[in-house]
């Protein structure tokens, strides 16, 4: 018996090169796992209708957690438009995987690692070291949206909000309508989760982010949350901004930011920017992490344009293995992996295009297992 079972995720395009690289790594540290592949990405779309096959998640549930690495996805009409001849017209909607997976899964926590590993010609600036906490299953992304806008929906938000009733002119078929929905549970768990983290890894601050200035309920619940959780850690400074704000300053003074913590869009958007001061997608990673499962990923998608070409950076996946590493309680083989990838990073000898190499996913990846 192995002491864990992993469900195995490559997905599309790129996403099965750096998978390749993953498994070199986890090789070399014979990490007692079985790796169990699972059904997920554009080919089950066009064949069955499904990206996410029904096995897929009974896979998941057996599994004690799991790699993914990237999936194509395309919006709604262009993707009807390629499935199989026999399921077209058939009511197939597709749905993205990876949400969805977050959302059946209930892996709340979306935990996004942005270090500036010393010698990447990518960094902004040397001594970024910035944990983003994002919601993962609410808000914006809670997938409750319309278009057009059915008149029992807008009948009810006029009778109780008279802002609405000046969108009436439009047309009900002219209106698309998202819901931001969040909850006090899922607001107080994230910001729970972010100083948990701090406390310890004993970090400087949480920063807590969103616009209550403007989004006068949803915003003031999440900082009312975060300041409700803050008092159960009074050694932990909280810090409260404003999205757009902290945009600039994330850029001006990075290295002024630890923790932050956001629900899921808010999230999602500076998760990319603080992604990109220490290098982009190429060095990416994130966990998905829920009460008993948890799905690690690399940020980017499946770059149909490199697939296949074992071109790409494999460290945003290797960082996903590390944070899987930890998140398993394997300390000594996710410090291990982390600093075999930073001293690859600060030698500079075997490097992919974007970090200005010439060489292959494959290449870097047996250099990070060499100093294993
Ligand atoms: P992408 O992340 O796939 O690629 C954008 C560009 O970033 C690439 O063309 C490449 O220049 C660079 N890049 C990405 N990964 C890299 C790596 N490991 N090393 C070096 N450079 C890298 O985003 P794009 O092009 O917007 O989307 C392509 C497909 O992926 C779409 O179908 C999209 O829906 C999907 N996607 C899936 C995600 C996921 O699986 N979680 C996340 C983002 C996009
Ligand atoms: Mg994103």
């Amino acid at each position: 018996m192995t002491k864990y079972k992993i469900a195995w995720l490559p997905g599309d395009g790129i996403g099965r090169d750096v998978m390749d690289a993953a498994r070199i790594v986890l090789d070399t540290l014979k990490l007692n796992a079985e790796y169990i592949p699972g059904d997920i990405g554009w080919e089950f779309w066009i064949n069955e209708g499904n990206a996410l096959p029904d096995r897929t998640i009974e896979l998941l549930k057996k599994t004690d957690c799991a790699l993914f690495s990237a999936i194509t996805s395309k919006p709604k009409e262009e993707a009807a438009k390629e499935l199989k001849p026999e399921l077209q017209g058939k009511g197939y909607s597709y749905f993205s995987p990876i949400v969805r997976l977050r959302q059946e899964l209930n892996l709340h926590t979306n935990i996004r690692p942005c270090k500036a590993y010393p010698g990447n010609p990518l960094n902004y600036k040397e001594g970024i070291d910035i944990v983003v906490f994002r919601e993962n299953t609410e808000g914006l992304y809670a997938g409750v949206e319309y278009f057009p806008l059915p008149q029992e929906v807008y009948d009810a938000l006029a009778k109780t909000n008279s802002k609405m009733k000046k969108f009436k002119e439009f047309g009900l078929e002219n209106i698309a309508f998202s819901a931001r929905i969040m909850t006090k549970q899922a607001c107080m768990n994230i910001v729970r989760q972010a100083f948990e983290y701090a406390k310890k890894y004993k970090r400087r601050s949480v920063t807590v982010v969103d616009k209550p200035n403007v989004l006068r309920e949803t915003g003031s619940l999440m900082i009312k949350s975060a300041r409700e959780v803050a008092k159960d850690y009074p050694d932990i400074p909280l810090y409260e901004t404003n999205i757009d704000a902290q945009c600039m300053w994330l850029i001006k003074n990075p290295l002024d930011y630890d923790i932050l913590v956001a629900e899921n869009m808010f999230g999602d958007i500076i998760s990319d920017l603080c992604a990109q001061l220490v290098g982009g997608l190429g060095l990416a990673s994130a966990g998905n992490i829920g009460d008993n499962y948890a799905v690690f990923e690399p940020t980017h998608g499946s770059a149909p344009k490199y697939a296949g070409q074992y071109k790409v950076n494999p460290l945003a996946m290797l960082l996903s293995v590390k944070l899987m590493l930890d998140w398993l309680g394997e300390n000594r083989f996710a410090v291990k992996l982390e600093n075999a990838i930073a001293d690859v990073i600060k030698e500079g000898k075997k490097r992919t295009y974007d970090m200005g190499g010439t060489n292959t996913t494959l290449e870097v990846a047996e250099e990070v297992a060499r100093k294993l």
